[in-house]
């Protein structure tokens, strides 16, 4: 071997050492789990909800999950879960587009969340994340006659998700999957290798975040939230048949946006273009909350600077969803107080 072949050598397993420190530093950073999950009807230690990685889901990502928040409020002593029950509706949806059983009403997995919450001492800021998979040690693909498994897991949620002060997006060169080839209204596991994909080709070019478009160009929503552009005096987002996740935060800010705010919105197909010339916009998801969208395309979103709106619609739903909202109050579950 070559002197120089020597050397890069050794860069490429620098390389790929520093990748997987890297890889394995930020899963402990950003998964740090609660110890006890619901598993099947019975509470367990997390270390006994492992799957097999025979599971028929570990391979084809055939299942669906959700991902729903709960908000400390410290003053109050108080954790509140935001709008489980549709989460757990939106659930059931998606279990019945995969033709899959899950035995529980969604009332009753409201309850167990609660009840898990309450056996994990949940008194800061978390996530939960249920999920519906084929569990069963079965080779092929396929849907039907699989084992299935329905478990809930709790993690801290990271103290910075996502900067509030705003996000910079890139157009991805991912498309959006057509709701033609994998039920778009079900959280489906494997869909979310395009929006990963999305995700990391932002990232690594320096952008926070993408934003996916339609099969035809149309804009549909970025990797895991809701988009609202701000056109003249109204507000436009796309519409449920231009292949997005219908999202429950999505509802809320249509709801605010009227409430709060006294404003229209339109659901519609929104082009490309309408990004660039928009005079604000925000992303809104369980995960981001409501965050503005402060650039596209290295193009500044209005003058560059988040939205009065948009803060507006931030600070309402964060005090929503920390059990001080008004007319919403219902939104929000109490896990100590309830029950
Ligand atoms: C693809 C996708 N779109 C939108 C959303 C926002 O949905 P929600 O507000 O229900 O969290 C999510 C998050 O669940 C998502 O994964």
């Amino acid at each position: 071997m070559s002197g120089s072949e020597r050397r890069s050598a050794e860069r490429a397993r620098t390389f790929r050492s520093r990748a997987m420190t890297a890889a394995v530093t930020g899963e402990a950073a950003t998964a740090p789990g609660f110890p006890v999950a619901f598993v099947d009807g019975t509470f367990v230690p997390v270390a006994e909800a492992a799957l097999s990685v025979h599971a028929n889901a570990v391979s084809y990502g055939t299942g669906t999950f959700e991902g729903m928040r709960a908000t400390w409020n410290e003053q109050a002593r108080e954790l509140h879960l935001l709008e489980p029950l549709a989460h757990y509706e939106r659930m059931h949806r998606s279990a019945n587009a995969l033709a899959l059983p899950l035995a529980y009403s969604a009332e009753e997995l409201v309850a167990f969340t609660v009840e898990l919450l309450r056996r994990n001492e949940a008194r800061s800021d978390v996530y939960v994340r249920p999920i519906l998979l084929l569990a069963g040690e079965v080779l092929p693909v396929r849907m039907h006659e699989i084992a299935t498994r329905f478990s809930i897991a709790v993690s801290r949620f990271p103290a910075r998700y996502i900067d509030p002060a705003g996000v910079r997006c890139l157009v991805s060169s991912w498309r959006r999957m057509p709701d033609s080839t994998i039920p778009l209204r079900a959280k489906i596991i494997g869909s979310y290798v395009g929006p990963a994909l999305a995700k990391s080709e932002a990232v690594l070019a320096g952008f926070d975040e993408a934003l996916m478009l339609t099969v035809d160009g149309n804009l549909s929503e970025a990797t895991t939230s809701n988009v609202f552009l701000r056109r003249g005096d109204q507000w436009v987002t796309p519409a449920p048949d231009q292949d997005i996740l219908e999202g429950i935060t999505r509802r809320q800010v249509m709801e605010l946006i009227g409430e709060e705010l006294g404003e229209r919105v339109v659901e519609r197909s929104v082009d490309r273009s309408e990004l660039y010339v928009c005079e604000e916009a925000l992303l809104c998801g369980t995960a981001v909350q409501i965050v503005p969208l402060v650039e596209v395309d290295r193009r500044p979103v209005g003058d560059g600077q988040p939205g009065e709106r948009t803060l507006r619609l931030m600070e309402t739903l964060a005090a929503i969803a920390r059990g001080e909202g008004g007319r919403q109050r219902g939104w929000v579950t109490p896990v100590w107080a309830s029950g």
